[in-house]
């Protein structure tokens, strides 16, 4: 068991990952299940997959506890981050009569727990929630920190706030049954902090990333502690994202979105599989601008192609070029008027923004890449 604190002034929390959580509930979210009892059921969220794998198990666990669930469940994928379900689920906990002190549990991925999240923060001008994190992507990043966003026509998570979870509960044996594909997914995010700010940690997955993605128990926990322990350290530093700390987090984040966008964020090429791309290509980035060495680069594209994630640009099979891939950096909600502030390495282990990338040598070096 490992209790990570998230040090928020006036919003502080734990992340809390043990196995078998899910059934253990009502013991360790007591303190946010308070007014809740069989007259009154916790409104929990999920998606249609969750709600299948998930739901007959607390809703036995709770009755075993004097408590019942009611469950809002929504189709599984992006489709669920929009105004409609918005509006869907807002009117659904004002009807159950929700007051700023109930919390709502968000069971499942990134997509329901942003969802959940911006709803919890406009219902009431702000109610609380804790965050059950069913894939590895959301476990390590999504659900702690706060960010929670729908899409809208304009772009992904244009429209959000910032709103802290009361708790998030952790359980490692929900990965059980995230499709490998999912899996490795979330590990390019695991690979991202050891890349990002600790050398030690990235060897660490050099030597063990296997038996993280067998899903081995030390071993997840060990990766899903250490990476959230670092989020949580830099969320705490920099909440909202001023202080050129927290965007650390993007490594890979810039060159990814531009492939994400480019495939229609599509299953092409989910998020992480484009943050693991992204990673190799703010690594090679670096190289050519001299800060880390052509071995530093190869060692991280070897890690990342070593975990079956996409390490290569010619492997998509795009048919466009650099300069269409740049076009695609320009509409991304980190662009600063006509520059981009870009996530590269000082070392493995070390990240740093750089804001004097000219746009037309990233489209040069895209072209590069494309051509292999
Ligand atoms: N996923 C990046 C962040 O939470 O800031």
């Amino acid at each position: 068991m490992a209790v990570i604190p998230v040090a928020l002034a006036g919003r502080a929390y734990e992340v809390v990952i043990e196995e078998g959580l899910l059934t253990r509930l009502a013991e360790t979210a007591a303190p946010f299940l308070k007014g809740y009892g069989p007259e009154r059921p916790v409104p929990f969220v999920a998606d249609t997959h969750t709600h299948r794998l998930f739901a007959a198990r607390i809703d036995a666990h709770l009755a075993a506890h004097g408590l019942a669930a009611d469950w809002f469940v929504v189709a599984p994928g992006e489709d669920a981050k929009t105004w409609g379900v918005l509006q869907k689920l807002c009117d659904w906990l004002l009807a159950l009569g929700v007051t700023r002190k109930d919390h709502v549990f968000a069971l499942g991925g990134g997509v329901v727990g942003d969802l959940v999240g911006f709803a919890c923060s406009v219902v009431k001008r702000g109610v609380g929630f804790v965050q059950l994190p069913t894939t590895l992507l959301a476990q390590v990043d999504s659900s702690v920190g706060g960010k929670t966003a729908i899409n809208t026509a304009a772009g992904k998570n244009l429209i959000g706030a910032f709103h802290q979870p009361s708790q998030v509960l952790i359980d490692p044996l929900v990965l059980g049954s995230l499709p490998d594909r999912e899996m490795r997914a979330g590990f390019a995010e695991v690979l991202k902090y050891g890349l990002l700010g600790d050398a030690a940690f990235f060897a660490w997955l050099e030597a063990n990333g296997d038996r993280v993605l067998a899903r081995e128990p030390a071993a997840l926990e060990h990766a899903v502690a250490t990476s959230i322990a670092m989020k949580a350290r830099i969320v705490a530093a920099d909440e909202r994202e001023t202080l050129d700390l927290r965007a650390l987090l993007n490594l890979g984040h810039t060159f990814g979105h531009a492939l994400e966008a480019e495939t229609g964020f599509s299953e092409r090429l989910l998020h992480g599989e484009a943050v693991a791309l992204g990673m190799v290509l703010a690594a090679k980035y670096s190289a050519r601008r001299g800060e880390i060495s052509a071995g530093d680069a190869a060692r991280a594209t070897a890690a990342i192609a070593e975990a079956r994630l996409p390490a290569a640009l010619p492997a998509l099979g795009l048919a466009c070029d650099g300069a269409a891939l740049v076009d695609h950096m320009r509409h991304d909600k980190k662009a600063e008027g006509r520059t981009l502030p870009f996530l590269l390495l000082r070392a493995l282990g070390e990240a740093y923004v750089a804001r004097d990338v000219d746009l037309a040598d990233i489209a040069a070096f895209m072209d590069e890449e494309l051509a292999g």
